[in-house]
């Protein structure tokens, strides 16, 4: 991909009506994959703990972690526009600490923009980091790192009140200066609504489509992680069957010494392989 995308053309998409394509990836392989198939933004989710570290949820990602994986995903992502989520607990605590950290996220790990999970408990907190110079994008409806308090990994805002809360929110993150947000697990009409009553573009998972752009797990729509698949979740293909056919032919080709052949050997001459011979009887 030969453009950088920015941040305000991922505000100008909404204004043209132009849906936003966002993937998460945790390394570099699909750092360069993204940036090839021109993804707008890409996402270096906390969702890297299950679907790559093989935890049982989102909360013991660390700073570290994180600062690693974004290290890799910028190595190869050179269009889309880089996210890095705040792992649970980086932001929490205090101001000063979301900062710090959401900076420490940029610098160290190179992402153009951080993503932090919660909506009008953190006003504060985004308003802060936006104005630090950090551009935040939001995360409302379903926050896996607080799965727990809200029930588990359920649709939200079920009743009124509570789709009254999620609108709250996102009202509340665009006055904090959010670029955009993302909207998880929510009923499709509420998903409408939030979309048209803000003007930064609502990146939906989960929440229908008549959003401004949508996100998934990479490893989630490749048929990579198979855990379990939500059911907002499309799999686009079945690579880990791709990928466990080609082990299981290695391993037969290794044991029944049909790999290596002479294709992939390297070549001694005669002259050579006698000489060695000599010095060895
Ligand atoms: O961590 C993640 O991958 C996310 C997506 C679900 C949006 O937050």
């Amino acid at each position: 991909m030969s453009k950088n995308v920015t941040i305000s053309d991922i505000q100008q998409a909404k204004v043209e009506g132009r849906k936003l394509v966002m993937l998460t990836a945790y390394d570099y392989p699909f750092g360069l994959l993204a940036d090839q198939a021109e993804i707008d933004m890409v996402l270096v989710g906390d969702s890297l703990g299950m679907v790559v570290m093989g935890m049982d949820g989102t909360v013991k990602v660390t700073m570290e972690h994180m600062i690693h994986h974004i290290k890799a995903v910028v190595r190869g992502c050179k269009g889309p526009l880089v996210i890095g989520d705040m792992p649970f607990m980086s932001y929490n605590t205090s101001i000063r600490e979301a900062i710090h950290n959401a900076g420490r996220l940029m610098k160290e790990g190179g992402c153009d923009a951080i993503k932090l999970e919660g909506g009008l408990n953190f006003v504060p907190t985004v308003a802060a980091i936006v104005k630090a110079g950090i551009p935040v994008q939001g995360h409302i409806g379903l926050t896996p790192q607080t799965a727990s308090a809200l029930g588990g990994f359920k649709m939200q805002g079920k009743d009124a009140a509570a789709a009254k809360e999620i609108i709250d929110d996102a009202a509340g993150l665009e006055d904090a200066g959010v670029f955009s947000i993302v909207l998880e697990a929510v009923p499709a009409p509420l998903g409408k609504m939030i979309s048209e009553a803000v003007r930064v573009p609502i990146i939906g998972i989960g929440a229908g489509p008549d959003v401004d752009g949508q996100v998934l797990v990479t490893h989630d729509m490749i048929g990579l992680f198979d855990k379990f698949v939500p059911k907002f979740v499309k799999q686009y293909t079945q690579i880990r069957t791709i990928i466990l056919d080609a082990m299981l032919a290695y391993k037969k080709d290794v044991q029944a010494v049909d790999f290596p052949g002479p294709e992939h050997s390297f070549k001694m001459s005669a002259e050579t392989l006698t000489q060695l011979k000599k010095m060895t009887d």
